[in-house]
């Protein structure tokens, strides 16, 4: 409260009581290091003291180093959403020059402690910055940087100031939420169920990203029918029962499988047996117990003795004995005969099925 204080006496300005200060008080370091470092050190633009304020060595055209960078580091990773600067201004002196001499900069946050692993979130240009500065840096990380610089052979706008520049930077103010896993000024509302790692732009409540099976910019809906996955990216297998609907995390079906299919995602032919979810054995008399997989038909004919499409036909002892003397040899075609050689030589026989 002390701290959102002060801050509402430097800016006057009601919406910095929102969000959380993620960098107050916290480490920062800077390069190139101006020789009087204990009036300028990094931390003072931590202090939410405007008076104090950091200070680089002057880069540009006729210095000795070309950039600059001032980085703090959070202590932890967060939800950035606003970043304010307050420039040095120096009230005997004309403002251009300093604006002059910040223009350009760049924001970045990043997870790792390297400026050219980070994600920029700010550009300044080509208009000069004001000096006291404000951007939407929306981003999640650990590391805030400033940087800028003066390269020669680079054209700059009219008004940048190209030599002898001094970085005063008197506050840096990172806002965003301490908490994990909320958003809202307060930091407060949960991020919606779906959301990946339960992350969420603090701002608005979109998912950074969803968990599997859910879409949609707050992850509240399911996979379309037929989709299922991370970002819905996977297709169903074409072989879930009724009309391929899969569960949309899983992929798995959920109403089994159709006709000649099963596993949990229905990928796998049946093997002797057939039906939907492959229900049903291949009928024992099947040659082999082999059958055609939709429809039980045997595939490769019968053992000794049976007949019929799925080989669960019999002929009674009378028709054997008939048949005995009628064809004898039919019944003796060692241990395979076939439905279609009974049916084509033994039409009147009486059939019994089993
Ligand atoms: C800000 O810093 C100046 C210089 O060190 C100091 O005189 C002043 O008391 C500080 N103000 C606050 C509010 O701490
Ligand atoms: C960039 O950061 C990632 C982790 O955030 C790390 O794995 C990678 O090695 C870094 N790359 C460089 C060049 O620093
Ligand atoms: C910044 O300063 C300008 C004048 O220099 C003023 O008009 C503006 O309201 C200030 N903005 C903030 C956010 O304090
Ligand atoms: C998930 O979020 C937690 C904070 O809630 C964070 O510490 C962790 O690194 C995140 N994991 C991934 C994989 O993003
Ligand atoms: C929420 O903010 C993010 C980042 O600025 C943006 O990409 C997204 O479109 C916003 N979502 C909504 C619903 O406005
Ligand atoms: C069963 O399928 C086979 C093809 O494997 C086909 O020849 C046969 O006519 C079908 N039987 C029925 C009753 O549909
Ligand atoms: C079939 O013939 C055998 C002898 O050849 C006989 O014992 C049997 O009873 C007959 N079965 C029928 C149903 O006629």
């Amino acid at each position: 409260m002390i701290v959102d204080a002060i801050i509402s006496i430097l800016f006057g300005l009601r919406y910095l009581f929102a969000y959380d200060d993620l960098s107050y008080n916290k480490i920062a370091t800077q390069s190139p290091i101006y020789r009087r470092i204990s009036e300028y050190e990094a931390n003072n633009a931590l202090d939410r003291n405007k008076t104090t304020c950091m200070r680089t060595q002057a880069i540009g055209l006729s210095s000795t180093d070309n950039s600059m960078w001032w980085k703090v580091d959070l202590g932890g990773l967060y939800n950035v959403y606003r970043i304010t600067i307050m420039f040095k201004s120096y009230e005997e002196q004309p403002e251009l020059r300093q604006r002059g001499r910040f223009a350009g900069f760049s924001l970045y946050i990043s997870t790792s402690n390297e400026r050219m692993n980070s994600t920029l979130c700010y550009k300044d240009g080509p208009q000069l910055p004001p000096l006291n500065f404000t951007t939407l840096c929306i981003g999640y990380g650990r590391y805030v940087i400033f940087y800028n610089e003066r390269m020669p052979g680079v054209s700059y706008p009219s008004d940048y100031q190209l030599r002898n520049l001094y970085t005063e930077l008197c506050e840096v103010i990172v806002q965003g939420c301490y908490k994990h896993n909320v958003y809202g000024a307060d930091c407060n509302v949960p991020c919606p169920r779906n959301c990946k790692n339960n992350t969420c732009y603090i701002h608005n409540g979109t998912c950074l990203e969803c968990n599997p099976g859910w879409t949609g910019p707050f992850c509240s809906n399911k996979c379309v029918d037929g989709r299922y996955g991370q970002n819905c990216l996977n297709t169903c297998t074409s072989h879930c029962k009724y009309n391929n609907v899969c569960n949309h995390l899983t992929g798995q079906c959920e109403g089994g499988c159709d006709v000649g299919w099963t596993g949990s995602f229905c990928e796998k032919a049946c093997v002797q047996s057939y039906g939907e979810n492959c229900q049903h054995p291949c009928r024992q008399h099947c040659y082999n117990k082999e059958c055609d997989r939709f429809n039980g038909t045997c595939l490769t004919g019968c053992t000794h003795g049976f007949h019929g499409q799925k080989c669960n036909k019999v002929f009674s002892h009378r028709a054997i004995n008939e048949s005995l003397t009628v064809i004898p040899t039919l019944i003796n075609i060692d241990h395979k005969s076939t439905y279609k050689e009974f049916d084509q030589y033994m039409p009147r026989m009486l059939q019994v099925t089993i």
